[in-house]
Order: structure tokens, then C-alpha cells, then sequence
């Protein structure tokens, strides 16, 4: 059987590296969906239709076979069933991110037995990145392009210079 798995997030904006994780899991799993969920709980600074079209884009700029891009909304859990995925990829940062994530993992397996939470490592220099970081630095004027790619920053800059 094949492993389809989904690499789920709010990617508010998508990073480096969340981009380290894919390329990661991509040598894993036979598929890998990075699903970009609405998230209701976060405000995010671009809209989940803006996130879907910047997360596809850098997406398909990786060429990738093996990975494609999806939305959800409501639990995760769900959408992995109606999409028959039964691995859910997490990156993990730092030991701050532990309980947080073994809490959901445990959570999720409840709702659903058939899935298995799987966490990877991101390269060391990620290891402090965070989308939070790169949206203040950002809407500082600072400079992003170490931390995302390309498609990012314009994106920043038409939202922000759309703002002003
Ligand atoms: N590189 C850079 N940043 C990373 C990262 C990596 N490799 N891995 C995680 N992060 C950061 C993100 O940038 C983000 O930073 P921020 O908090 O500054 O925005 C943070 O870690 C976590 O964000 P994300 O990975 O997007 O996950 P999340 O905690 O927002 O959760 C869902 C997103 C969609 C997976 C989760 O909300 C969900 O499953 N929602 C559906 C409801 C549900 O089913 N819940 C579970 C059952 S209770």
C-alpha cells in the first residue's frame, strides 16, 4: 500500500524551513500532501486563500513528483480520512515544541487509530525560525530573504505596500 502522508500547517507564511521539512519527508513517504488548514484559533496575517496560493507556488517551484498541496478546515483527522492519509508530518524544533505537539499526536490517534504522527527534524540552522518571527521582521521593514524563499517576500511586499 502506498504512504500517503500530510504535512499539515497554517504556513502564515510558509518558510525555509518548513521547505527543509517537505524535502525531508519527500524521501519518506510515497506522497506527501502540504495541507494548509484555515486555523480559526490563529489570526493570520495572510488569508488562508492567500497562504494556499503561496504554499502551491513554492511548492511547484521545488518539482517535487511526490508532493502536492491541499486545504482543510475542522480536524485534521478528518480530512486525512476523506483523504485516505494515515501519516500526519510535524516538524520539530526544539524541546519547547514537544508537549505541545505529543498532546495534539495523542489527541489525533484518539480521534482516529489508523493515524500515525511523525516527526522530523528540520536542519539546525531552522531550528529557531518560526513564521511569527518572519512576519515581525517583515512588517519592521527587515530584511526576509534568509528565511523564505523568493515568492514570500513578494508576497510580503505587494500585501504590506497595499497596506500603506
Ligand atoms: N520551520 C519553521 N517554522 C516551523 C517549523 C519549521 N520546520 N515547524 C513549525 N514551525 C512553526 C511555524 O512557523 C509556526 O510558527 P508561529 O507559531 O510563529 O506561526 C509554529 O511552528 C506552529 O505552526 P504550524 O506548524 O503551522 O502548526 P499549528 O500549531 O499552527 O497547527 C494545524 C496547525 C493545522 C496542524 C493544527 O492547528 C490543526 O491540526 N488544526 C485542525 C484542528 C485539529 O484537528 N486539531 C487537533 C485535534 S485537537
Amino acid at each position: 500500500m502506498k504512504k500517503l502522508a500530510i504535512y499539515p500547517g497554517t504556513f502564515d507564511p510558509i518558510t525555509n524551513g518548513h521547505i527543509d521539512i517537505v524535502l525531508r519527508a519527500a524521501k519518506l513517504f510515497d506522497k506527501i500532501v502540504v495541507s494548509i488548514g484555515k486555523n480559526p484559533q490563529k489570526k493570520p496575517f495572510f488569508s488562508h486563500a492567500e497562504r494556499c496560493e503561496l504554499v502551491r507556488e513554492v511548492i511547484d517551484s521545488l518539482d517535487l513528483p511526490n508532493v502536492e498541496t491541499g486545504n482543510f478546515s475542522g480536524l485534521l483527522v478528518n480530512y486525512a480520512k476523506n483523504i485516505d492519509a494515515t501519516i500526519i508530518i510535524r516538524g520539530l524544533r526544539a524541546i519547547s515544541d514537544f508537549e505541545h505537539e505529543f498532546q495534539i499526536a495523542l489527541a489525533n490517534r484518539k480521534l482516529y487509530a489508523e493515524i500515525e504522527t511523525v516527526f522530523l527534524m528540520p536542519k539546525e540552522s531552522y531550528v529557531y525560525l518560526s513564521s511569527s518571527m518572519v512576519k515581525t521582521i517583515a512588517l519592521n521593514d527587515g530584511d526576509i530573504s534568509l528565511f523564505v524563499p523568493c515568492a514570500v517576500k513578494t508576497a510580503f511586499k505587494k500585501k504590506i505596500g497595499g497596506k500603506k
